[in-house]
């Protein structure tokens, strides 16, 4: 067995912030028309907002025990951006284009009175004066608590993270020994709160429930899962292992290709694969076939999203903006763009959709592509440098 090397570093590389953004603010204006493309000509749909570096649990792929532990320095809550701040800056995403707002974490609903930010987001619109689309991805652990909550504030939808179904298994995954069985009924409390009924996309289910597969660890949980879920107009995901961070010791041994996935499904279930329903979709989509091989709408269907396997990065439409307001343009990112600090510096909304509109114009990253071809870590590390902890950034 290879040594596993985990860097107690703090991966969050404050001091290596790229660019101030306020130099953007200075230079030609970029105002919002909501026509924006980055220099691959991506436009940007998507918003993925972390409200908190802190999670319940500590899934060994994404907050590894070693690391995450006691003494590991969260954001001071000085840090955060406020939900007014967050509100603020998702106003003039949206004026850009943007018409998705997925929050995340770490574990978002452990973020105070998060329906309180869910109503002013749910009260922003798109370019076209249309609401958002405003989800959120949770662990489920307190999913029951808080679907009602979540819904009544405005919340249209909700994605859930589960590894498995055995109860040792997902126990063993989330490393906190947190019962299956709770995230089970955080799943249900959703559905009965209506969170899977409004899904703007028109795609399916609008609840879905993402599995990340681990070769070795939760494969043989595929089937159970499909079974569980099938039919019941949940949409289940299957997550690539991914190299994302550094400190979750990511071996591609340990990596299940979605090619194996679909196979292993479509011998026990049948499938046929479906189109796309947005550009920028992260999952591919597979429809329950029928005995006449047509999709069996009642069935269901699953998704795979294969990043490691079959890079998404052509058109990656999705920015992402840190607990502390850093702007991060590739989940692989070393670094994010301040945007607090042009917030706190007094900036008019101007100023802060003219850098953003900069920012965006400058993107470039396309970092799944080039490991595909590079290998890992080559592909965009300069000595030194760090990519970003998923759970500071967000999903
Ligand atoms: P829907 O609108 O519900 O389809 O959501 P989504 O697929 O955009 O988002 P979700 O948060 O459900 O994404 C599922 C998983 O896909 C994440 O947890 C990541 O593992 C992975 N993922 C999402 N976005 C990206 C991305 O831009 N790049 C890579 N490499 N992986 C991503
Ligand atoms: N690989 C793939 N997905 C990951 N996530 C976190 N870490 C990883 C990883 N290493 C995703 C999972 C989880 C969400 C919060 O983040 O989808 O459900
Ligand atoms: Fe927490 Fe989600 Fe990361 Fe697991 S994957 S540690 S639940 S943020
Ligand atoms: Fe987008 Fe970066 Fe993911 Fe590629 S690797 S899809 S550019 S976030």
């Amino acid at each position: 067995m290879s040594e596993r090397v985990i860097p107690l570093i703090d991966q969050r590389a404050p001091e290596r912030v790229a660019a101030p953004a306020a130099a953007f603010a200075q230079a030609t204006r970029i105002s919002a028309n909501g026509l924006l493309a980055d220099r691959l000509g991506r436009p940007l749909h998507d918003l993925r907002i972390s409200v908190t570096d802190r999670c319940n649990f500590r899934c060994s792929y994404c907050m590894p025990k070693e690391v995450f532990d006691k003494d590991y320095a969260y954001l001071p809550h000085s840090s955060l951006l406020s939900f007014e701040e967050i509100t603020r800056v998702a106003r003039l995403f949206a004026a850009h284009g943007v018409r998705k707002i997925r929050l995340t974490g770490g574990e978002p609903l452990l973020r105070k009175n998060l329906e309180v930010l869910i109503e002013q987001l749910a009260a922003l619109r798109t370019v076209d004066g249309l609401p958002l689309d405003l989800t959120l991805t949770t662990n489920g652990s307190l999913l029951a608590r808080k679907a009602q909550a979540l819904k009544a504030a405005g919340l249209n939808r909700v994605t859930v993270s589960l590894d498995g179904l055995d109860d040792a298994v997902f126990r063993r995954m989330n490393d906190v020994d947190f019962p299956v069985a709770d995230v089970l009924a955080g799943i249900e409390a959703a559905r009965a709160a209506g969170l899977g009924q409004d899904d703007k996309s028109g795609k399916g289910g609008g609840l879905k429930v993402n599995m990340v597969v681990k070769r070795g660890t939760n494969e043989q949980e595929i089937l159970p899962m499909v079974r569980h879920f099938k039919g019941t107009g949940i949409v289940l995901r299957f997550i690539e292992y991914m190299d994302v961070g550094a400190t979750n010791g990511w071996r591609m041994d340990e990596v299940l290709p979605s090619a194996e996935v679909i196979q292993l499904i479509h011998a026990e279930h049948p499938l046929i694969q479906l189109d796309p329903t947005v550009a920028g979709e992260t999952a591919e989509r597979w429809g329950f076939a029928d005995a006449a091989g047509r999709h069996d709408k009642a069935a269901g269907e699953i998704g795979v999203i294969s990043s490691v396997t079959q890079a998404f990065c052509h058109d990656c439409n999705r920015a992402r903006l840190s607990t502390e307001g850093k702007l991060y343009l590739c989940l692989f990112a070393t670094q994010g763009h301040d945007l607090r600090s042009l917030i706190r510096a007094g900036a008019n909304d101007t100023d802060i959709e003219s850098a953003i509109g900069h920012i965006w114009q400058g993107r470039s990253d396309r970092y799944s592509e080039l490991r595909s071809t590079m290998g890992p870590d080559t592909a965009t590390l300069q000595p030194g440098q760090r990519r970003v902890e998923m759970s500071y950034i967000g999903g």
